[in-house]
């Protein structure tokens, strides 16, 4: 063994068992060099897929989009981290937490084709993103551009910032349907202002699933000086794309959702040249001002998550990004198709392949949308959530790749009966 081999699978080691992935392994190795759209219709490939999780019989899970829960072998894993870490107690807090907190960095790095020493670990997108908004050094008058549709914890921060430095909030409100990407691009860049600094956009609308051209916004804001913050709280490890390929300054995701990793585990990628101009948000020792674990400090943490991400990685990689997400518009599409063009039904998703992921809404005339949620779970055993927001109003249906068309074909079925 070569010393680099040797240091990699050293530093490996230190993390932990790999998963065992046997029935996966021989599953993929079945549909191996095939097409992901021809395997995303697959049902026994997906069969297989499902029988690597523990299901509550009890309902039909359409409510993902919150927590992506582990499969069972991540979730072992995770429980073995936990005993390891409190079996060497300050000894693994000593030796071995922050070394593996930057290997485990280097590994989320690589997902996105980032660079380690731009990936900070954290507990989830809000810490992420409200990190690079309340850090950012605000003068009185500047303005920050996002929109209606954004996640409200980060409209939140934004308010704060505007009561505590005067920030001007400039909010634009996406529409469900978009006839193109400039329709999208134009309607960020009438927002901006020669006072604007920062403009905060989703990859993929939380509460409608649209993906928004991200390159595009991105190319237009740097070309008025604006730096890009991107919401990946849905993107990230659930449709396919390299950093690079965004040209962001800051993107934030959870890693608890489409990446199936422990609850409470989170990334913040900022640009390396950009590291220096966010305050942390609690303050950490010597560090260079462009070392992104400047940010990173937030004391002593569970650090035992930070393995379970590693085997969540591991099992992303062996069931493959591309047939994920293959899979993932094809069971959003699946059930969209059947009701697009049924009356009193109004699909809140874009049908473009390009602009939505697995997550669709929808909304039967007529209806408060939670009330309509809790008819879906009391009448027909199917867990959803009402969206009441600005421009969307209905039910977020978050499907995974656990899910199958039967499911889906429940949802439809009552969803035609109740808009009967
Ligand atoms: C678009 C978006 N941003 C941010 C968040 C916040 O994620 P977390 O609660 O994991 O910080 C969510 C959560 O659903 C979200 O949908």
């Amino acid at each position: 063994m070569d010393k680099r081999t040797f240091l990699k699978t050293a530093g490996l080691a230190g993390l932990g068992a790999t998963l065992n992935l046997s029935s996966l392994k021989s599953a993929v190795a079945a549909v191996e060099g095939i097409d992901p759209s021809r395997v995303a219709t697959d049902e026994d490939f997906w069969l297989a897929v499902r029988g690597d999780y523990s299901i509550k019989p009890d309902y039909i899970n359409l409510e993902n989009g919150y927590y992506c829960f582990m499969p069972q072998d991540t979730l072992e894993h995770q429980i073995q981290h936990m005993r390891r870490v409190n079996y060497e107690g300050s000894y693994y807090m000593r030796n071995a937490r922050q070394k593996n907190k930057r290997i485990v960095a280097a590994k989320v790095a690589e997902v996105v084709g980032a660079s380690a020493d731009e990936m900070a670990i954290t507990r989830n997108t809000t810490e992420s993103l409200d990190l690079v908004i309340g850090g950012m050094d605000w003068q009185p008058g500047d303005e920050a551009v996002m929109a209606e549709q954004d996640y409200g914890a980060m409209l939140n921060h934004f308010k704060l910032v505007g009561k505590r430095f005067g920030v001007v909030n400039r909010l634009v409100s996406v529409p469900n349907h978009p006839k193109d990407d400039d329709e999208i691009v134009d309607l960020y860049a009438s927002a901006i202002t020669d006072k604007t600094r920062l403009l905060m956009v989703c990859h993929m609308i939380n509460i409608t699933g649209q993906v928004l051209p991200i390159r595009k916004i991105c190319d237009m804001a740097h070309a008025r000086g604006v730096e890009v913050m991107v919401d990946g709280a849905h993107a990230y490890s659930h449709i396919d794309f390299q950093m690079a390929d965004l040209d962001c300054d800051y993107y934030g995701a959870s890693l608890h959702k489409w990446l199936s990793a422990p609850l409470g585990s989170g990334m913040l990628y900022v640009k390396k040249d950009k590291i220096d101009n966010v305050w942390p948000l609690l303050a950490a020792g010597n560090f260079d001002s462009n070392d992104i674990r400047r940010l990173n400090h937030i004391g002593t943490d569970p650090v035992h998550v930070d393995l379970g991400i590693v085997n969540a990685i591991e099992y992303q990689k062996a069931l493959g990004l591309k047939r994920k997400e293959a899979r993932l518009k094809y069971l959003q599409q699946y059930w969209t198709s059947q009701l697009r063009d049924h009356p009193r039904v109004i699909i809140n998703t874009p049908a473009d392949v390009n602009r939505h992921g697995a997550i669709g809404n929808v909304h039967i005339e007529g209806w408060d949308p939670r009330e309509l949620a809790d008819t879906l779970f009391n009448d027909y055993r199917i867990f959803t959530v009402g969206i009441n927001r600005p421009g969307v109003v209905g039910l977020r249906i978050t499907p995974n790749v656990y899910t199958t068309p039967d499911e889906l074909d429940a949802l439809v079925a009552a969803i035609k009966e109740l808009s009967a």
